[in-house]
C-alpha cells in the first residue's frame, strides 16, 4: 500500500487480538501496527510491528525492495508492539542504524539485549534521504519517555506513533475509506483508555506542533488508520479530550450482591434523567471495562456504587476503580452509594478512591442497610436530581 509516492505501508493488521496492555484494554475490533517504508536514495523504515508479525512484515517490505537495503529504522517508540520485530528485521539488514532518543536505546537495550548501531536524535534533528528528509521530535510520555514524532517535510506527513491512533482493524487504510462512527469511536476509546491521564503534555505538544507552523496533510499513526481526507479532525479532537471539555452528562458505574445496590443505581439514575442529564449507568461486572472508560471521557458526573463485602466494596468495581484512578481525570465531580448488611465500608473506600484520583466528591455517600425501602429509594431519586443539577451548575 502505497501512502505517498514511494512510501509504503508495511504494517500487520492483528483481526483478532481482543487484550491489550495485560488485559487492560478490550481491542474488540482488533488493532494494526503500521510501519512506513520511505524509498529514496537512502532508504528508512519509520517503526516496526508486533514480534509475531515481523515476518509478514518482511515479506511486505521484500515485495518492494531487498530488506538488506535499508539504511534506517526509525524507531519512534519502546514498546513491544512497534519494536516487536526488530531483532528479526537486524538479522536481514545488520548494516541498518537504529535511530531513535536517547531513552529509546536504552529502553530497547533493557528489552533485547542487542548491540545495534544506534543513532540518537533529538528534536529538530534531520536525516537527509536524498530527495526527502526526515524530521524529528521528541515527545515524552505520548506515550512513554522514548517516544517521538518523525515528519517528513517534502511530503507534509507526520507519523507520531501512538499519538492519534485507534485499535481498529481494517481492510481499509486511510479516514475517508473508513466506516466513521466506528473511526471516532475507536479514536476516542483509545484516547479515554491510553491517553488520558496524559492530557497536560499533549496539550504542550500540539500547541508546540501549531507554533512551529509546518504543514501537515497526512498523518499516519502506528495503529489502525492514516489521516488524510482532514487531519485537523483528529488534531481538534484531542485538542478538546485533553483541555478536559466535558458535556452535562453522567455515568453510573455499579456491582451489587443481592439487587439492593442496584436498586439504588436506578433510583439516582432516574432522578438524573429525569433532571435532563443524559445517563449511563453499567453493572461493572457485566460490562467491559474499556467501553465504560469511554464513556466517561466526555461526562462531567461520575457515581459509584457497591454493596460492602468485608468491609470493601466488590472486586469488579475495586478492579475498575484501580484503573479509574490511573486515568486522574481533572475537573469531574462524583458521588458514591451502596447497601451493605452490617458495619458498611464500601462507600468510604470508593470516596478514598475519589480523592486519591483527584476527584472531587460532590455529595455525601449514600449507604442503606439491607434493602432499601420506598423511602430510601425516593432519597436515591432526589440525590440523582440534585446531583445533576450541580453537573449543570459546573
Ligand atoms: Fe502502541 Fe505505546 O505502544
Amino acid at each position: 500500500m502505497e501512502i505517498r509516492k514511494n512510501i509504503f505501508w508495511v504494517g500487520a493488521v492483528d483481526w483478532n487480538v481482543r487484550n491489550f496492555h495485560g488485559h487492560t484494554y478490550t481491542t474488540k475490533r482488533g488493532t494494526t501496527y503500521n510501519a512506513y517504508l520511505v524509498v529514496d536514495e537512502k532508504v528508512a523504515l519509520i517503526d516496526t510491528v508486533y514480534a509475531p508479525f515481523a515476518d509478514e512484515m518482511i515479506e511486505k517490505i521484500s515485495e518492494i525492495i531487498p530488506p538488506e537495503k535499508i539504511d534506517y529504522i526509525i524507531a519512534n517508540h519502546v514498546e513491544t508492539d512497534h519494536s516487536g520485530a526488530l531483532p528479526r528485521l537486524l538479522e536481514r539488514c545488520p548494516r541498518a542504524k537504529v535511530v531513535g532518543t536517547q531513552k529509546c536505546k536504552e529502553g530497547l537495550y533493557k528489552n533485547y539485549y542487542g548491540n545495534w548501531d544506534f543513532q540518537v536524535v533529538k528534536s529538530g534533528d534531520s536525516i537527509d534521504l536524498g530527495r526527502r528528509s526526515l524530521t524529528f521530535l521528541e515527545a515524552p510520555m505520548i506515550h512513554w519517555p522514548d517516544s517521538m514524532f518523525t515528519y517528513c517535510p517534502q511530503e507534509q506527513l507526520l507519523m507520531p506513533n501512538d499519538a492519534f491512533g485507534q485499535h481498529y482493524a481494517t481492510s481499509e487504510r486511510f479516514d475517508d475509506e473508513t466506516d466513521q462512527c466506528a473511526l471516532m469511536e475507536e479514536a476516542k476509546s483509545y484516547y479515554a483508555n491510553i491517553l488520558w491521564p496524559l492530557g497536560s503534555v499533549i496539550l504542550k505538544k500540539i500547541e508546540e506542533v501549531k507554533k512551529m507552523n509546518i504543514p501537515i496533510t497526512m498523518i499516519a499513526p502506528s495503529h489502525g488508520i492514516i489521516w488524510r481526507k482532514d487531519p485537523a479532525r483528529i488534531v481538534n479532537a484531542y485538542a478538546s479530550w485533553a483541555a478536559n471539555k466535558t458535556e452535562a452528562s453522567a455515568v453510573v458505574v455499579y456491582e451489587t450482591m443481592w439487587k439492593a445496590t442496584e436498586k439504588m443505581a436506578r433510583a439516582i439514575t432516574q432522578g438524573l434523567t429525569d433532571s435532563g442529564v443524559r445517563v449511563k449507568l453499567y453493572d461493572i461486572a457485566e460490562s467491559d471495562r474499556t467501553d465504560v472508560i469511554t464513556q466517561m471521557l466526555e461526562a462531567k458526573g461520575f457515581v459509584f456504587g457497591s454493596s460492602t463485602h468485608d468491609n470493601d466494596m466488590l472486586p469488579a468495581l475495586g478492579g475498575f476503580l484501580e484503573l479509574f484512578k490511573g486515568l486522574r481525570p481533572k475537573g469531574r465531580v462524583a458521588f458514591a452509594f451502596g447497601s451493605y448488611g452490617w458495619a458498611g465500608g464500601a462507600v468510604k473506600e470508593i470516596e478514598g478512591v475519589l480523592q486519591e484520583a483527584g476527584v472531587e466528591t460532590a455529595m455525601p455517600g449514600i449507604g442503606i442497610q439491607y434493602a432499601p425501602t420506598a423511602e430510601d429509594l425516593k432519597r436515591c431519586y432526589e440525590q440523582g436530581k440534585a446531583f445533576a443539577e450541580e453537573i449543570k451548575r459546573r
